[in-house]
């Protein structure tokens, strides 16, 4: 209870294991040795909101908890949220030149429905299925007469109140070239910093949802397209190789996948197409 002594609550390797193991099983993220010291100095903090005196309290706590809540709260304090629009540029490329060119030629068509579903898995704060969305309104004419939608989910429910949110400031926004900003943005304050909202339009076609890649996935697809990007480089090979095929049975045929550019799946078993490094399409 003494917060003096809370500043700096020191984390034995059994207790850290104990984390270890609870983070491993509820969220997929393997956490290395060398994580220790961060893990200590981001749950401090939980340990001093609750105002416990150690790391054997807040474990008895996070398991006597039958709400959740102290769970969620604290896979939201070790996961990593890094993100930014049109972040892996050449992925949004590929999307309209590859994905959306051949999607709108067979619409013209009529030999499919217009119909486009995307995934983003793992979303974090909102820039990259907001992304996905600019790209698709902007390359697909008269969208808003297809059967489109993002689905955006992810782990960290403050993350996904900061997407559904979707304000960013001026500096987040300076990865999107300025007649899209205007297009889709607008902004909602000048002073003291300049802040901008994504409009109506974009919000329309993104649905964000909290949902754990390793539980149950309540939605049926098929997708056209998921990006789960820079997300399975924090789980081990086996959970990695059976989320990807997860992915892949929930792809159309022709589906398209994106991984983060540091990710690969050359070292797993899996029934994916390689297109080019980080992209990767069900074949048909
Ligand atoms: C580094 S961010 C990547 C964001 C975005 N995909 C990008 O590439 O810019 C990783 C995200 O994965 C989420 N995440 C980690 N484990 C997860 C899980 N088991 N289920 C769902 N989301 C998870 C984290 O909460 C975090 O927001």
């Amino acid at each position: 209870m003494a917060s003096a002594v809370l500043q700096s609550t020191e984390l034995t390797e059994s207790q850290f294991g104990e984390i270890r193991a609870l983070v491993k099983n509820t969220c997929g993220i393997s956490l290395g040795d060398e994580k220790m010291q961060l893990v200590k100095a981001r749950l401090n903090k939980r340990l001093r909101k609750l105002s416990l005196a150690d790391y054997d309290e807040y474990i008895n706590f996070l398991r006597r908890d039958r709400t959740g809540n102290e769970l969620t709260a604290m896979l939201d304090a070790i996961s990593t949220n890094l993100t930014s629009f049109f972040r892996e540029a050449d992925h949004f490329d590929y999307l309209e030149q590859g994905i959306l060119k051949r999607k709108i030629a067979e619409a013209a068509n009529e030999k499919s429905p217009k119909r486009l579903r995307v995934w983003s898995a793992g979303c974090s704060s909102g820039e990259e299925p907001y992304s996905i969305a600019i790209v698709a309104c902007s390359s697909v004419p008269n969208l808003k007469s297809w059967d489109a939608a993002v689905l955006a989910t992810d782990l960290s429910t403050r993350m996904l109140e900061r997407a559904t949110n979707g304000v960013y400031s001026a500096e987040r926004v300076k990865t999107v070239n300025p007649q899209l900003r205007s297009r889709y943005f607008e902004c909602i304050q000048t002073r003291p910093d300049r802040l901008y909202r994504v409009n109506n339009t974009l919000r329309s076609f993104v649905h964000f949802s909290r949902l754990n890649l390793m539980g149950d996935w309540p939605m049926r697809g098929p997708f056209d397209v998921i990006f789960c990007r820079n997300v399975m480089i924090y789980f081990d090979k086996a959970t990695q190789t059976r989320l990807v095929e997860r992915f892949w049975e929930l792809l159309a045929p022709r589906g398209t996948l994106f991984i983060g550019h540091s990710e690969s799946l050359t070292s797993l078993k899996h029934r994916f197409k390689y297109v080019q490094p980080t992209v990767y399409e069900k074949a048909a």
